[in-house]
């Protein structure tokens, strides 16, 4: 791959690459940006908005207008959202599954949860049936120990309950062209015929509700944008198989403690994964990327720039609530005061109490796995 290629922007839910322009993705996916007024509209239910959305984690969306309208007029919505069981969950995972809790919590509503076993094992030439079931287990685990209600979480792993989701995913699958997904996916004539009917299995869950409850409601969907093409293609047939088209609300990528990119499960070495020990968090945030000088005098002298420094956003994204220490941190780094050896050493700290506490939480939902599995 030459240097070009490398930093051209390549957004799919299969690969991300170089630097991500989020106004640009929001033009060429044709979705819409959260604007103050919706977000207005959005914290008259929830009451003060969620820091993610503060902070504009969360930065797009399709329908959420829409979605409250409704709500507003009475008709409910469910929420659906998932993960690839290819190896253990990192930090980035968490950013949307976190805020996915908290409209749970402010809507009382449910979520569909899907594990995609069977989209791992035909993506990925490395992995067997077995082990994508097993991570899906290990993930499960995760998602759990965020505090989801078992009552309204509804966790489908694919390949067990696909007696389920099998008629719905051939409605789908009949209505879309192999040239539209095609163009969605940029599939080529090597790709296997799993990964190219499996798009329609992705879909369901948007639809599965009404099959479950006779309700027919829409789905709203908080994930990354790299899933958004899987939404393009099941908007345009929803309303043809009598569905509403589901809604999304898309967030930004946590970034990887290297230089640019996203935090991605195939770069161990600057991924946060849950179930890392604190002496790998410690490694791992000593050796990342930050806006510092090459010497401390220079560093003193002029400042640091927390623009382009990983640890910096680990604060802005996950572990600093409060505004004003925020804004007292930024100001330290950029006039020099602060060194980046103390803001690792403190980020190191909060992320291994935050992890602690979440590896407590996911040892216990081991007792309670079961209670999660979607009931027929
Ligand atoms: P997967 O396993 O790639 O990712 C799981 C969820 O994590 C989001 N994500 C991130 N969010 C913030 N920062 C990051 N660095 C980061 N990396 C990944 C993804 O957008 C996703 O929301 N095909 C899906 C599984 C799936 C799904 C869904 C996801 C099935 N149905 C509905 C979302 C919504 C997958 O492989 O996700």
């Amino acid at each position: 791959m030459t240097d070009e290629e490398r930093n051209e922007m390549v957004v799919t839910p299969w690969e991300v690459r170089g630097k991500v322009d989020y106004e640009r993705l929001i033009r060429e996916f044709g979705t819409q940006p959260l604007t103050d007024d919706l977000l207005r509209k959005l914290s008259k239910h929830t009451g003060k908005l969620h820091l993610q959305l503060q902070r504009g984690l969360f930065f797009s969306h399709r329908d959420l207008d829409i979605v409250l309208d409704q709500y507003e007029k009475g008709t409910k919505f469910v929420l659906y959202t998932g993960r690839g069981p290819s190896g253990p969950v990192h930090i980035g995972h968490l950013v949307p599954w976190i805020f996915t809790k908290h409209l749970q919590e402010k809507f009382d509503t449910r979520l569909y949860f899907q594990m995609t076993d069977d989209e791992k094992f035909v993506v990925d030439d490395e992995l067997s049936l077995k082990e994508t079931a097993r991570y899906g287990y290990e993930n499960a685990l995760d998602l759990i120990a965020l505090g989801f209600e078992p009552e309204k979480t509804f966790i489908i792993y694919d390949v067990r309950d696909i007696d389920l989701l099998y008629d719905i995913a051939l409605e789908v699958a009949k209505r879309i062209t192999y040239s539209t997904a095609k163009a969605t996916f940029g599939f080529q004539d090597d790709t296997n015929l799993g990964w190219i009917f499996w798009p329609s299995i992705q879909a369901v869950p948007c639809f599965i509700h009404k099959k479950l409850t006779g309700e027919n409601v829409p789905a709203l969907i908080p994930a990354a944008i790299d899933q958004d093409p899987y939404w393009r293609i099941t908007r345009d047939i929803a309303q043809k198989l009598g569905y509403y088209k589901p809604a999304q609300i898309h967030c930004r990528f946590l970034p990887g403690l290297g230089i640019g990119g996203k935090m991605s499960a195939s770069e161990p070495e600057t991924s946060i994964f849950t179930i890392d020990k604190p002496e790998v968090v410690k490694k791992k945030i000593w050796n990342a990327f930050t806006g510092g000088r090459p010497s401390k005098a220079e560093q003193k002298k002029m400042g640091a720039d927390p623009d382009i420094c990983t640890v910096y956003q680990y604060f802005v994204y996950l572990f600093e609530e409060d505004d004003q220490k925020l804004a007292e941190r930024e100001k330290r780094c950029r006039s020099g005061e602060v060194m980046c050896g103390e803001c690792k050493i403190e980020l190191a700290e909060r992320v291994n109490r935050f992890l602690a506490e979440h590896q407590r939480k996911r040892e216990n939902a081991k007792k309670i796995v079961e209670k999660f599995h979607i009931k027929r």
